[in-house]
Parts: C-alpha cells; sequence; structure tokens
C-alpha cells in the first residue's frame, strides 16, 4: 500500500513526502518538475508525469499499489492565475478532475487536497472559521474552491476526502537541507531571506495605514513542517473511517510583516532594511484562522512558532544560496 503524492517535490510536498517516508510508509511522488525539484526528494521514488496524463497516473497506481493520495500539484501563483486563466484553470481544475477520475479507477479512495485560505479572499471576521463565506478574489483561488467542491461531491461515489485550507506556508525542514526556491516567490519569508542575504535592497512594507494595531497588515504564518504534519494526520483520519472535511490549518495566531521583521532581527541579530511602500492591490488587512476544526478532528496543532519559521528559512537560505540545482 503506497501513498501517491502528486507535487511532492514542491515546497509543501516534498516536506509532506519527507515526513511520511520517515515516518515508514511508502510513497511515490508525482511530479513534473516544471516548477518542482528532484534535489528535494533524493531518497524517494518519483514518476517524472503530469496529473492529467491518465495512463502514468494508472500505471504507476498499478506498479505501487496506491491506496490513498495527498493532491498538492498545482500552480499557485496568484498574480500569474490573472494573467493566465486559462494555464489555472486547466492544470489545477481539468488536471484534478483526470487525477480524480484515474484514482477512482484505480480504488482509490482517500484524497487530502490542498486548498488554500485564498478561498475566503477578505473575510469578515478574523479569526476567520470554516463557515465563511467563501469569496475567492483571484483565479488561483477559484481553482482551489472549485476543487473543494468537487471533492465534496466525490463522496457520494465512496471517495473521502479533506481538503486543507493552508494559511500563510514558511519556514524551512529542520535539517537546512530542504526549503523554498526564493526565486520563485514574492512572499513574505522569502523576500525577508533575500534582503537578510544581499540578493533585494530592502523590504517593501506594503501598507502601514491598515486598521492593525502597528498599521501593518496581519497574517497565519504555519510551519512547512506543521503543515507536513496535518497530511498525515488527516490520511490517518480518512483511514480511520473520518468523512470527507474541509479545514483551516493556520495557528490562530495572527503576527503582523511589522512584527515579522522584528522577530527577524532578534532571531538573526541582523538588521533588515526596510521602508513602508504603497498597498499591494487586494491585500486584506488581517487574515487569521480559527483552528478550533482542525484541532477538534483531526487533532492537529502548530507545534512550531514563528521563531521556528525564521530560524529554519534562515538556516536553508545560508547553506543553499541558490536553493535546489535544476
Ligand atoms: C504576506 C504579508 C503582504 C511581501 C499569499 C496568497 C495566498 C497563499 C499564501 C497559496 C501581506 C506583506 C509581502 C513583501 C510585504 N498562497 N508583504 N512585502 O498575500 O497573505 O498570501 O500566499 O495558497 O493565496 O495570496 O502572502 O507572503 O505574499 O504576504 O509587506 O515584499 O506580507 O502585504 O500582508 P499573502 P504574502
Amino acid at each position: 500500500m503506497t501513498i501517491l503524492v502528486t507535487g511532492g517535490a514542491g515546497y509543501i510536498g516534498s516536506h509532506t513526502a519527507r515526513l511520511l517516508t520517515e515516518m515508514g510508509r511508502s510513497v511515490v511522488v508525482l511530479d513534473t518538475l516544471e516548477r518542482g525539484y528532484r534535489d528535494s526528494i533524493p531518497d524517494i521514488d518519483l514518476v517524472v508525469g503530469d496529473i492529467a496524463d491518465a495512463r502514468t497516473v494508472g500505471k504507476l497506481c498499478r506498479k505501487y499499489d496506491v491506496d490513498s493520495a495527498i493532491h498538492f500539484a498545482a500552480y499557485k501563483a496568484v498574480g500569474e492565475s490573472m494573467a493566465e486563466p486559462l494555464r489555472y484553470y486547466k492544470n489545477n481544475v481539468a488536471g484534478s478532475i483526470t487525477l480524480v477520475e484515474t484514482l477512482m479507477e484505480h480504488e482509490v479512495k482517500h484524497v487530502v487536497f490542498s486548498s488554500s485560505a485564498a478561498v475566503y479572499g477578505t473575510p469578515d471576521t478574523a479569526p476567520v472559521n470554516e463557515d465563511a463565506t467563501l469569496r475567492p478574489e483571484s483565479v488561483y483561488a477559484h481553482t482551489k474552491a472549485d476543487i473543494e467542491r468537487f471533492l465534496t461531491s466525490c463522496d457520494a461515489t465512496g471517495l473521502r476526502s479533506v481538503s486543507l485550507r493552508y494559511f500563510n506556508a514558511a519556514g524551512a525542514h529542520e535539517s537546512g537541507d530542504m526549503g523554498e526556491d526564493w526565486t520563485a516567490t514574492a512572499n513574505l519569508v522569502p523576500v525577508v531571506m533575500k534582503v537578510l542575504f544581499g540578493a533585494q535592497p530592502s523590504l517593501e512594507v506594503f501598507g502601514d495605514d491598515y486598521p492593525t494595531p502597528d498599521g501593518s497588515c496581519v497574517r497565519d504564518y504555519v510551519h512547512v513542517s506543521d503543515l507536513a504534519d496535518a497530511h498525515v494526520k488527516a490520511l490517518d483520519y480518512l483511514a480511520t473511517g473520518g468523512r470527507s472535511l474541509v479545514c483551516n490549518v493556520g495557528t490562530g495566531q495572527g503576527t503582523s510583516v511589522k512584527q515579522l521583521i522584528a522577530m527577524t532581527e532578534s532571531v538573526t541579530g541582523r538588521s533588515l532594511p526596510h521602508h513602508v511602500a504603497a498597498r499591494r492591490a487586494g491585500d486584506p488587512a488581517s487574515v487569521y484562522a480559527d483552528p478550533t476544526l482542525v484541532r477538534a478532528v483531526l487533532g492537529w496543532r502548530a507545534t512550531r512558532d514563528l521563531r521556528e519559521i525564521i530560524t529554519s528559512a534562515f538556516r536553508w537560505h545560508e547553506r543553499h544560496p541558490d536553493s535546489y540545482e535544476r
């Protein structure tokens, strides 16, 4: 019995595949390597291929006797999704539907899906819980909401799923040899690291006049290894008969951009050059999770704090200034 991890050579996927392997579970990764890295999972079986390629997926299911799947493979850049909707709907939506169809044909009945807090758009409340109205504001967020709903509908066919709505994934593996590629992202923590290591002169703080305690935006930063752990718990929940579920995966703790800067300076002992810039279009003032459901149903809670996020990200970038080899 093997767990198929699509997108398992990507940032969150690779941490999850590694954790599963360390726990003695059998894992096979399917990844196109378009945005993932073989070097992120050197000791794990990797099939280079596309989720929409039913032949490859079918072959892999038979060869490895796949009985459950964690589906990470997707494009995830919000800005790019607005410019290239076809690419996003084709891969994230059509590709996921074909994948699930193939999984069903091969009797795979448990799927854990990478969703995103982006499905909430600008929530009316902080913290936000799963009952909030979904108001996706980007093509990317729409594709995640679509597949959540599709998977929930598949319940009727006997396929049970857990969709995990991640808040802001950040940090790196404790070993220092696995982390996020800063060249491919404009997210806050990798940009902070670029500035620390001189790859960017100064951090732009996108707005300091929001209705938050210090005026900068508040988010819920979750350590990538805690996220990996949530996937294991979701798989175990399904394996023990759990019903389909959609839940937040966040710490419940809001952190402002300015607090994150202060933490970075305290952890690293370096000063972080930064300046206030204009607000970034589409940024909600404050988004953090109500993690009640994930705690109660999956028994998951974050065990690593912001200090650990910054420490681990720093360690990774210090040791791997050029990320992985392509
Ligand atoms: C965090 C905060 C910025 C960069 C995005 C996606 C979301 C999800 C996670 C996948 C914000 C501020 C950032 C910088 C800054 N992705 N910031 N200067 O926007 O909360 O969420 O990534 O599922 O879908 O929308 O994350 O890291 O871009 O920003 O001041 O150079 O940092 O304004 O408040 P965001 P982020």
